[in-house]
């Protein structure tokens, strides 16, 4: 982190979550509707977007390189399309922080460009893998140098002619998908991916809402080079991802109810909920609707007991981001949490399974990590200091495990909570967290 002033999260013992509220706009859209609104023709006006530190990191890239982005002012954006060419070349380096949806992405469509760009970020990002993009993109004629170790910064060349291609993701990664589809907007022919299980799929439904022609079929996603996209108007709705800690929260504390509004509920992305219910939480799902796109619904859920299951594989890539919030609840629930299958969870902003169990070894829960997964026994949390390692979605799950803990939890490293969700503090407080954010030298 560059952050010299280290945040600590101070979460009192105790406490229940009651109440409603609305989380901050989920990431995944906020930064597409930036990058197919700097794309298309047009404006493009965006509501309820993510005033996170990723997502900013997007805005920024494409100021850089020219867009004229009105915002963000209380969730409301204004993109000046430029047209798939009408972008600059940038002065220096791209700089997107932790944001590894950025990076993954934004290699795709600056691929694409007749300038050179270099994409660069913080700590955690420049120890991620690449490869999995780059790779790919190479195969389209992409002409990307990454370090030795296929990490960045990535220097990609301009001038290359991009030709569409076939391609079977070994991975399931909706950041891959994305990336060689926005590259496909560039290239001759067809650009086809497909994927091993179903991945969120923000990136083609907007591209359809932008009206471009998208072809999806059997896991499959195809898109011709050489379109126009035409901007429009997006309603993003509240993170699923950051309705999760919540979901956990009032699930395991007693006497909870809580509802959480306006939660995107697209079905590749709502993995927690099926997980939760599987453990036994009292989930409802509330007025469902479909807000420009995407499926949106209000959530109701309180307090309830939960047990240990084996999570279904085929629900991993479709609660990814959510395993650190569910290891919570797990540590919670009585008996015996399997989790395998995953071991993409060892790449994201930390290594989401040894940072976890250590935290939870540290509060008293015997978790055993596997190469893919890890299995936890529900037992008690005592309470003790745990480091996030930078990684927002841990700091934020182990606020949550203080509603169950015998003493106060504190947690290292959260500065990246502002990357996915500011006034994480303030909104679980007013809904009945009782944690205190404190700065101390790193
Ligand atoms: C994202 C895809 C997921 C997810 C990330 C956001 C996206 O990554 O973990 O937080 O916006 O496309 P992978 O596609 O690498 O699984």
């Amino acid at each position: 982190m560059t952050d010299p002033q280290e945040v600590i999260l101070q979460v009192e013992p105790g406490g229940r979550l009651h109440g409603q509220c609305r989380v901050p706009g989920d990431k995944s859209i906020s930064h597409r509707a930036i990058m197919l609104g700097a794309l298309a023709e047009g404006e493009t006006r965006i509501t309820g977007f993510l005033e996170g530190e990723d997502c900013l990191a997007t805005l920024k890239a494409f100021r850089a390189m020219g867009v004229e982005i009105d915002g963000p002012e209380k969730g409301q954006v204004h993109v000046r399309g430029v047209g798939l060419h009408g972008l600059k070349a940038p002065e220096g380096a791209l700089d997107v922080g932790n944001s590894g949806t950025s990076m993954r992405l934004m290699a795709g469509l600056l691929s694409g460009q007749a300038f050179d760009s270099t994409l660069t970020g913080d700590a955690s990002l420049t120890r991620r893998p690449m490869r999995r993009v780059t790779e790919p993109l190479a195969r389209m004629g992409a002409r990307i140098r990454t370090s030795d170790d296929g990490t960045p910064p990535l220097c990609i060349e301009g001038g290359a002619l991009l030709q569409g291609i076939d391609y079977r993701m070994p991975i399931a990664s909706a950041q891959v998908k994305s990336s060689l589809l926005l590259a496909g907007l560039y290239a001759q022919g067809q650009t086809c991916v497909t994927e091993p299980a179903p991945t969120r799929d923000h990136t083609e439904r907007m591209l359809a809402g932008f009206g471009y022609r998208v072809q999806r079929h059997d896991g499959c996603v195809c898109l011709r080079g050489g379109g126009q996209l035409q901007g429009g108007i997006i309603d993003v709705p509240a993170d699923i991802s950051s309705a999760a800690f919540f979901l956990v929260g009032a699930s395991i504390a007693p006497d909870c109810e809580l509802r959480l509004e306006h939660v995107g509920m697209n079905p590749t992305r709502t993995g927690i909920i099926d997980i939760l219910k599987l453990m036994g939480a009292d989930i409802q799902v509330e007025n469902p609707r479909e807000v420009g796109g995407e499926p949106v619904a209000d959530l109701l859920v309180r307090s309830a007991p939960l047990r240990g299951v084996r999570i279904p594989p085929e629900l991993v890539p479709l609660a990814i981001d959510e395993f650190p919030a569910l290891f919570v609840a797990a540590a919670c629930a009585q008996g015996e949490t399997v989790l395998t299958d995953a071991e993409e969870l060892r790449v994201k902003e930390s290594d989401r399974i040894q940072v976890m169990a250590e935290g939870l070894t540290t509060l008293g829960i015997r978790a055993r990590p596997t190469p893919d997964g890890i299995v936890i026994e529900g037992g008690q949390f005592t309470g003790g200091t745990v480091d996030s390692h930078g990684d927002h979605r841990v700091a934020m799950s182990f606020a949550m495990a203080a509603l169950r803990a015998q003493t106060p939890i504190r947690i290292r490293q959260c500065a990246n909570v502002n990357t996915s969700f500011p006034g994480f503090v303030q909104l679980a407080g007013r809904m009945g967290l009782n944690i205190q954010q404190q700065e101390g030298e790193a």
